[in-house]
């Protein structure tokens, strides 16, 4: 193990087979021997240690934007390659790549509106939940992916924005197609479909925001163009984007933290005992599962200054990767880090990143999370997996961890 070359951030992918059977042998070797790894194949530093990594997401004096990134930073470059650098930045990026003064103006009046909403939004999430539960009763074995998974954060999301319901099919799959954007090693189809889809739901979402003006209703696309009328500094171009980045982004992480959550919780038979005796563990629950098995494995920042970082010598300009699900694992900071463990005394992860781009969605994922597993669990109390001995197929999405299938057995 220690004379193996160090990975580089591609093989920290589940492109990478070692990597998507147990990602924590490679984790744990990088975190080891090279917490902070000059890349030479990514042309970023990547952090794995915990201190590391929660210190670089919550500076708020580190850059964001993928184009601020000097021209060796190949993989940040190519996320922003196809872009024109002379429309303003906060008309061709949501929020999650703008850098402050526009990304704190942009995120502000989103983030209002979208706390607001998730806050009164509990039974709705319920009815949501019931609705797929009932579709399932009486089947012997189903694919918890497709038949639970998948449609809940959709469904949500769909419902918080005032999206049209009979379209939910037909957003998944932009959704799914559009997610691409984040993906720097995706092929020409995946790139075509990619551009199908943001055209489509920019047109979706330019006459959704046209037809608000003329006939609100209770929804978050109307929270957003009376704010804007209320004199909100948002151009319709920033709504368009961020609004669309609410309907992409909250839906495979979501669906990944529930399946990769149900997964884990079949698995550790004592870990679930421990739920079904006392659904009050939930929040806990959902935090380990968020620690352990993170859906997102890494975020980004970009230097804005020569400083130093981890010990390390960092240029102005040098693009800097963090390993979200390295340092959920250091064992600096977690005893026994391995180990699932529900009741586990809580030291926050570093799930949803930090600072000033901490995941938006953030109160919105752990709601549906909670309220899906202990809803899940009450209704169907002997649920196993159909086939426990199978590795699951992991998703090849790099960046990304969740199950193509859960096949599950109701009793
Ligand atoms: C378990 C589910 C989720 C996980 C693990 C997750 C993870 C993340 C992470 C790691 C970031 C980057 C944070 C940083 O760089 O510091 C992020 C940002 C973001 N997420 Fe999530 N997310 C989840 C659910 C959602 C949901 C439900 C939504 C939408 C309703 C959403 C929308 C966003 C947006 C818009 C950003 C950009 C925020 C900014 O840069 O200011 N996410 N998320």
């Amino acid at each position: 193990m220690t004379d193996r070359p160090i990975p580089s951030l591609l093989q920290l992918t589940p492109i990478n087979e070692e990597f998507r059977v147990d990602p924590h042998v490679l984790l744990d070797d990088l975190r080891t021997r090279c917490p902070v790894h000059k890349d030479p194949m990514s042309g970023s530093v990547v952090f794995s240690r915990y201190a590391d990594v929660r210190g670089i997401v919550n500076d708020r004096t580190l850059w964001r934007d993928p184009m601020r990134a000097e021209e060796g930073a190949f993989l940040n470059r190519g996320l922003v390659a196809d872009v024109d650098p002379n429309l303003p930045r906060s008309s061709t990026t949501s929020i999650l790549m703008l850098d402050d003064p526009d990304h704190g103006r942009v995120r502000q009046p989103l983030a209002q509106a979208l706390y607001a909403r998730v806050a009164k939004f509990r039974g709705e999430v319920e009815r949501i939940v019931d609705e797929s539960l009932d579709a399932l009763e009486g089947q012997a074995e189903f694919d918890l992916m497709d038949r639970f998974c998948v449609p809940i954060p959709i469904d949500v999301i769909a419902s918080i924005l005032g999206v049209d319901r009979g379209m939910l099919a037909q957003f998944r799959q932009w959704s799914e197609d559009l997610i691409q954007a984040l993906n720097p090693f995706r092929n020409p189809e995946q790139t075509k479909a990619m551009e199908i889809a943001s055209t489509a739901l920019a047109t979706y979402f330019t006459d959704s925001m046209a037809d608000r003006r003329v006939s609100p209703k209770d929804d978050l696309i109307t929270d957003m163009v009376t704010l804007q009328a209320e004199g909100a500094e948002l151009s319709d171009d920033e709504l368009r984007i961020n609004l669309i980045a609410l309907l992409v982004g909250g839906n495979l992480t979501t669906t990944d933290l529930i399946g990769n959550a149900v997964r884990l919780l079949l698995l550790n038979p004592d870990e679930l005992a421990k739920l079904k005796a006392d659904p009050g563990i939930i929040n806990g629950l959902v935090e380990e599962v968020l620690r352990y098995e993170p859906p997102v494995d890494i975020t980004g920042r970009v230097a804005s200054s020569d400083r130093e970082l981890g010990g390390c010598p960092i240029k102005q300009g040098q693009a800097l990767m963090v390993s979200l699900r390295a340092a959920n694992r250091d064992p600096e900071v977690y005893d026994d880090p391995h180990r699932f463990n529900v009741t586990r005394k809580h030291k926050p992860h570093v799930a949803f990143g930090g600072g000033s781009h901490i995941c938006i969605g953030a109160p919105l994922a752990r709601l549906e999370a909670q309220v899906a597993l202990v809803k899940l669990f009450q209704r169907f109390p002997d649920l196993k997996l159909a086939r426990p001995e199978e590795t699951p197929e992991w998703r090849k999405l790099p960046f990304f961890r969740g199950m193509e299938r859960l096949e599950v057995l109701a009793q």
